[in-house]
């Protein structure tokens, strides 16, 4: 089993509705820990380039505006398949199609506003890591 770390982030409707300790109590739940996290208000530019590859997708504009809207609470999540088992917890990206007891089924609110973000490869997640956090905030 590799030990992997993937890109965490819980989003604005649920930063807003006060849901990162339970969302948090998830993921530890599920054997990932949290090495790196930390609370920021993305602006549009830093929204935009996160979301760069769906850039000419119809709800681009959407989603990045949400981004921006209310701050977020980035992490590093760490351990035995990490990116695989926090896709796991969190459900798939629609709520209405997640599983009972992923993080979406339970606080996702619409497959915009669906509470967390993880990283889906090991590509990406070493890219989108180095987007938010330097090699000396990650403390495994
Ligand atoms: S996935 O998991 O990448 O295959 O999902 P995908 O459907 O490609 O969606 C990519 C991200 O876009 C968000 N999304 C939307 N935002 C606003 N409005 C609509 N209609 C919408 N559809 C999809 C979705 O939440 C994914 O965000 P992330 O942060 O990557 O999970």
């Amino acid at each position: 089993m590799a030990i992997e770390r993937t890109l965490s982030i819980i989003k604005p409707d649920a930063t807003r509705r006060n849901l990162t300790g339970k969302i948090n109590a998830k993921f530890e739940d599920a054997g990932l820990r949290i090495v790196a996290q930390k609370r920021i208000h993305l602006s549009p530019a830093q929204a935009g380039k996160f979301y760069e590859v769906h850039k000419d997708r119809p709800f681009y504009g959407e989603l990045v505006e949400f981004m921006a809207s209310e701050p977020v609470v980035v992490q590093v999540l760490e351990g035995e398949n990490a990116i695989a088992r926090n896709r796991e917890v969190m459900g798939a990206t629609n709520p209405a199609q997640a599983d009972e007891g992923t993080i979406r089924k339970e606080f996702a609110l619409s497959v915009g506003e669906n509470s967390v973000h993880g990283s889906d490869a090991p590509e990406t997640a070493a890219q989108e890591i180095a987007f938010f956090f330097s090699g000396l905030e990650l403390v495994g």
